[in-house]
């Protein structure tokens, strides 16, 4: 299409789309205004509460269940978590529409991967490098989820995590900080659908905000002291990224940033988000965070800790009671004024206007719907599709895998041979108790129907007993392959969920070694929520698969990836350490003066002198099936300088050299070789996903611009600097296969 014929009508269009989405907002804040007006302030403050439900919670209650749909019909409550389906969502929304105001109440759940359909955690998916596929994802959450009562999500998580002890790394996108920043972006879009008011879209809520997953030492709830650069630079992107597409609420977090606790940290909360980065949504606190000022000793009691938030630019109290129990009469003591609270109040408001729900409060409750789009056939794919993306291929000795239908005997060993549920992993919705979810075990003997599958388990996650040991020798003697299925239990990871040793559990490692023994080809799938450590298999094993946790169709993925109905394409957004000791390890590292040449480079040099300074498993890698070639074509490529406004084009051939079809993530890395401050030693910028079939070249053009160079200065703004830039381009972050260097002019 000749999009500049067109230009001209483009235009006039999004000048009017612009223009009719300003006079929309124009009605809504003037409806806004409207109820505020008739409001008193024992409502205002009840907007601002939101209830755990009475069902099932994901923190610790504060208060014993009261009279909570009392209390909903007198108006004290704006919103509820942790309350899913029509019927029950009903029986609150009833209550809400008994309420003077008949002001409707938001539903919000943690919809964190799937809603009646578990896809893989979110760092699997982020495995996938597949945006779009991510979106796609989180649109099928929101439509189940819309179904089914629910308005609101607790997601995307966009906690950048550089620390694999860290629990909660099962629920970011791993510690890049644009590859974060795009499927923040993504998992917003998903959500969102096509914008609030339309019925299968739900609010997402960018959390936690901000700098989480920096604590220190991965331990859960911690202080997080990192300097304003590393904030800007590492921490903050994501969450730009998910207000800048929109996403309608964020979350602040349980962690202290330098001494002051996010929750009532008025430079995250005013000066960034809602200031310099204009978001008009709502910030919700954290499961009663505004309370935990008290512990922290940055608020003697839930008063000051209220006013503390309120003043900091937090919104509404999850769960710690503090605004119900004390905005009122901290206004009327007049330490904290009316107009500060309806700031709050109106943008609390005006999302729910922008749903609908004032229109219709029950917009979203419909017993029909609900049946209809819950796990609906096509979803199933999906999730399928994603899964099978999420895999990682670690290894691959003589082309072991893909296995072969033909075998005779193949035994799977190992304690998760067998799991069914457990393969959705931490934060996953029973919203149907009687799921069947195929176990690998089941799954492989309906991929292979011709071969015999025999199952030992060997051992348990995570115990010292040997008792299996024996019968799996005896499995695998008798077997032409061995698959074995280890890794964590599904609650090691998570909220709370810390660990100070990642290494594989229990005497699992110790079965592997015994397996290995008896000379059989062995296949290990690791399942998990985080890196784990695992440096005898990752030695010995033949073929290693990192499969996460996949969700609702994991079996099948894995059994697809293993007969190779899919081409494993998965690459790791997170650094794999080879030992607690080198945590934190992440690529995007500054140089130091006495930077090691390589892992034996130890004298006198930035390195451990009882263990290579290189990771067990890189960030980017993961390997195929099939190999490919970058072959450097030298095409387009410029050596004038970059200026103003100008790009450069970097192209290069890649060849599928092997003999399955496949697709390769292609990654762009670039580094500023001199600035001050420091630059990383090299930083993703752009990547490709190319599919080819075997023997298939195909050109490759990367197009560098000058806002691939922006970065923040001393004083916090936003520059680049001109000078030397190298370009590295390549299939993980220490496997580059191109090199070329740039200058940038003023
Ligand atoms: C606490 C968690 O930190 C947060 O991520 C979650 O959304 C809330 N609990 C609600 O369950």
């Amino acid at each position: 299409m000749n999009y500049k014929r067109f230009a001209p009508v483009l235009l006039v269009l999004s000048v009017l789309a612009l223009y009719n989405s300003a006079k929309a907002q124009d009605l809504i804040d003037k409806k806004v205004d409207s109820v505020l007006s008739k409001m008193t302030l024992a409502e205002k403050v009840g907007q601002m509460n939101q209830y755990n439900g009475d069902w099932e919670a994901t923190g610790p209650v504060t208060k014993a269940v009261g009279d909570k749909l009392g209390e909903i019909k007198q108006g004290r409550v704006g919103a509820v978590l942790n309350i899913m389906g029509s019927a029950h969502t009903k029986m609150f929304q009833d209550a809400a529409m008994q309420s003077r105001l008949k002001i409707p109440l938001l539903f919000g759940q943690d919809v964190i991967h799937g809603y009646r359909i578990t896809f893989p955690i979110p760092l699997a998916e982020a495995c996938s490098w597949d945006i779009d596929a991510i979106e796609r994802a989180e649109r099928i959450a929101a439509t189940e989820a819309s179904a089914s009562g629910i308005n609101w999500t607790f997601s995307p998580m966009v906690d950048i995590a550089r620390d694999p002890r860290w629990g909660r790394v099962m629920e970011g996108a791993g510690e890049d900080p644009y590859l974060g920043s795009l499927i923040a972006a993504a998992r917003v879009h998903g959500f969102q659908g096509r914008g609030l008011g339309n019925i299968d879209a739900i609010m997402a809520c960018a959390k936690h905000f901000a700098a989480y997953g920096a604590a220190i030492g991965g331990r859960d709830y911690n202080s997080v002291d990192i300097s304003m650069h590393t904030l800007w630079e590492v921490y903050l992107p994501p969450f730009k990224a998910a207000a800048e597409a929109g996403a309608a609420t964020f979350m602040n977090s349980f962690n202290d940033l330098n001494g002051t606790p996010a929750t009532g940290n008025s430079y995250l909360q005013r000066e960034v988000l809602k200031k310099i980065w204009n978001f008009k949504g709502f910030v919700v606190s954290d499961w009663g965070s505004i309370g935990e000022m008290i512990p922290h000793g940055y608020a003697k009691d839930n008063y000051q800790a209220a006013e503390i938030a309120v003043k900091a630019g937090n919104d509404m109290d999850m769960e710690s009671r503090s605004y119900i129990d004390n905005l009122e009469k901290l206004v009327n003591d007049g330490k904290v004024s009316v107009a500060l609270l309806d700031e709050s109040v109106r943008r609390i408001l005006r999302k729910k206007f922008e749903m609908g729900l004032f229109d219709d409060p029950y917009r979203y409750i419909n017993p029909a719907r609900e049946k209809s789009m819950l796990n609906r056939p096509q979803s199933q794919e999906e999730a399928k599709s994603m899964a099978q993306k999420s895999i990682v291929l670690l290894k691959n000795n003589n082309q072991l895998l893909p296995l072969s239908k033909e075998l005779k005997t193949v035994a799977l060993i190992g304690p998760l041979g067998k799991a069914k549920k457990e393969q959705k992993g931490f934060w996953s919705l029973d919203i149907e108790p009687n799921e069947d979810i195929p176990s690998v075990f089941e799954s492989l003997q309906k991929a292979a129907p011709k071969t015999q599958f025999v199952y030992q388990y060997g051992c348990n996650i995570d115990d010292q007993s040997h008792a299996g040991f024996a019968a799996a020798v005896e499995a695998a003697k008798k077997a032409d392959v061995v698959v074995m299925a280890m890794g964590e239990a599904p609650d090691m990871t998570g909220e709370a969920k810390s660990k100070a040793n990642i290494h594989l559990p229990g005497v699992q490692e110790e079965l592997i070694k015994a397996i290995v023994e008896t000379g059989k080809p062995v296949v290990v799938l690791l399942m998990a929520g985080r890196p784990m450590i695992f440096n005898w298999t990752a030695d010995n094993a033949n073929a290693i698969l990192y499969t996460w946790w996949l969700g609702s169709q994991g079996g099948n993925a894995i059994a697809d990836v293993i007969y190779g109905a899919y081409n494993p394409s998965g690459k790791l957004p997170i650094t794999f350490p080879r030992t607690e000791g080198q945590i934190p390890i992440y690529y995007n590292h500054l140089n130091t003066g006495r930077p090691a040449a390589s892992d034996k480079d130890v004298f006198y040099k930035s390195a451990y002198i009882d263990l290579p300074n290189s990771p067990r498993y890189a960030f980017g890698f993961g390997l195929s099936y099939t190999s490919f070639d970058y072959i450097d074509d030298g095409v387009f490529y410029s050596t004038t300088p970059i200026k103003d406004n100008e790009t450069l084009k970097i192209s290069f051939t890649l060849k599928n050299t092997g003999k399955y079809a496949g697709e390769e993530t292609v990654q762009l890395y670039i580094r500023d070789l001199v600035s001050q401050p420091l630059r990383p030693v090299k930083e993703l910028k752009d990547f490709k996903k190319v599919f080819l079939q075997p023997g298939e070249s195909r050109q490759v053009t990367f197009t560098i611009s000058r806002d691939m160079l922006y970065f923040y200065n001393d004083n916090l703004q936003y520059v680049t600097q001109p000078g030397d830039f190298q370009v590295m381009i390549g299939s993980a972050s220490d496997d580059i296969r191109l090199k070329r260097t740039f200058e940038l002019t003023n």
